[in-house]
């Protein structure tokens, strides 16, 4: 039996070996391991890419959004408006900020925030809106833009999944995601569209008060020397982190069409199978993720759990024993099935922020965003990578719709 994972990044770098192996290697011998030209010229490539003027490197998306929120100095008693259906890092830099996150529900065919219901959660202490391109899907941005600057509300993107994806702007132009916003946000991790071989991450800006805003607080709230002006961090990002990203962004561009041809076929070969709903690209995608939803008819009290045994002491759990467990959903079985037959699948991601134990303190429901619970329950990420085969796809075609007959 063939095994295919979810992502080989082994297959990435064996193409690219040669090459890789000999920007290291320099890094290596240069002995500039931290700044240095090979990560200013990261940057500046980078900045050209994105089509902005400013780009800083850091050391993690996390840290990306976290500089970004600084550079806006928001703090205690301040809200900043995001998407429940993301990764923790989106809404959890906003608490280390000292905020608090807003969660607006998601739009069910994109998984991104639903910009019709953005306006409604507008408050006098809403400082910015932190939009995320999820599974490399552009979010919104005609209307999240149009919003924004009604309120002259800061719009922080969060591109960690979407690096290279392309919006059409009203007046027709495209722009690449991260240079829409104030501020764009990324990540190196080693699965992104762009990763590096360790963590990584960068902003661009259009703005230069901004850019100078967080590179002072990205080393330690200086701008040189030891004269310190904020409250900073450490967050570079290596020269060898620097030289990989360098040599894979020339391929960038490749691979996501690569993602998009795979995410073509899978069009083709999934679309007819009962009992699933498969992703559509609305204005453009670079399919970090191919997330299809096994439907799932049920209601939404399964999420509880997590949360609830986390919450709860021992002893409730042990007197709740008893009492009926909601049914665990179908997309669960079947990707243990699938997983038997070697198909490797993701749940990205199991229970919205709203809902997870480290914000029971904000209050919310369940079924209180009622799209991004149900996405919770019926999401599962098929194989995604530029170097998947046809024939692989094929085995996840057979696989997929062997195993909804059983499950
Ligand atoms: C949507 C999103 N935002 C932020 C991050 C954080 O990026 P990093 O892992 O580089 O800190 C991730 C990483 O998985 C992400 O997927």
């Amino acid at each position: 039996m063939n095994t295919i994972p979810p992502l080989d990044l082994a297959r990435q770098y064996q193409a690219l070996q040669d090459d890789i192996n000999a920007a290291v290697l320099a890094v290596l011998a240069s002995s500039q391991y931290i700044g240095g030209p090979v990560v200013a010229q990261f940057e500046q490539a980078f900045a050209d890419y994105t089509q902005t003027p400013f780009c800083i490197s850091c050391n993690s998306g996390t840290d990306a959004l976290y500089l970004a929120l600084r550079a806006f100095d928001i703090g205690p008693g301040d809200e900043v408006i995001t998407s429940p259906f993301t990764f923790i890092a989106t809404a959890e830099v906003i608490s280390m900020a000292g905020a608090t996150p807003v969660f607006v529900d998601i739009a069910p065919e994109t998984f991104n925030l639903d910009a019709e219901q953005l306006e409604a959660a507008i408050t006098p202490r809403t400082r910015a809106i932190m939009p995320v391109h999820l599974f490399g899907q552009t979010a919104d941005m005609t209307r999240v833009m149009a919003i924004a600057q009604a309120h002259t509300l800061p719009v922080i993107e969060d591109c960690a999944q979407a690096t290279g994806a392309i919006w059409q702007n009203p007046t027709g132009q495209t722009q690449k995601v991260g240079s829409i916003g104030d501020i764009g946000c990324f990540s190196f991790y080693p699965s992104k569209n762009l990763g590096g071989y360790g963590d990584g991450g960068a902003i661009t800006t259009h703005s230069a008060t901004l850019a100078e805003k967080m590179r002072i607080v990205r080393d330690h709230g200086r701008r040189s020397g030891y004269i310190h002006e904020a409250i900073g961090m450490n967050s570079r990002l290596d020269a060898i982190q620097a030289a990989i990203l360098s040599v894979k962004l020339r391929h960038l561009d490749q691979w996501n069409l690569q993602r998009k041809a795979i995410a073509a076929r899978y069009a083709q070969l999934l679309g007819n199978i009962p009992g699933i709903t498969i992703p559509q690209a609305f204005q453009d995608s670079v399919w970090n993720q191919y997330t299809i939803r096994v439907n799932h008819e049920g209601d939404l009290h399964y999420l509880g759990r997590s949360r609830d045994r986390i919450l709860n002491s021992a002893a409730d759990v042990a007197l709740n024993a008893s009492a009926i467990e909601p049914p665990a959903p179908r997309r669960d079985q079947v990707r243990t099935a699938l997983g038997e037959q070697g198909i490797q699948s993701m749940v990205y991601y199991p229970l919205p922020l709203h809902l997870q134990p480290v914000y029971a303190h904000l209050g919310y429901e369940i079924g209180q965003l009622p799209i991004a619970d149900k996405a919770a329950l019926e999401v599962l990420s098929l194989p995604m990578f530029p170097e998947l085969t046809v024939a692989e796809q094929e085995q996840v075609r057979d696989g997929l719709k062997d195993v909804l007959l059983r499950c």
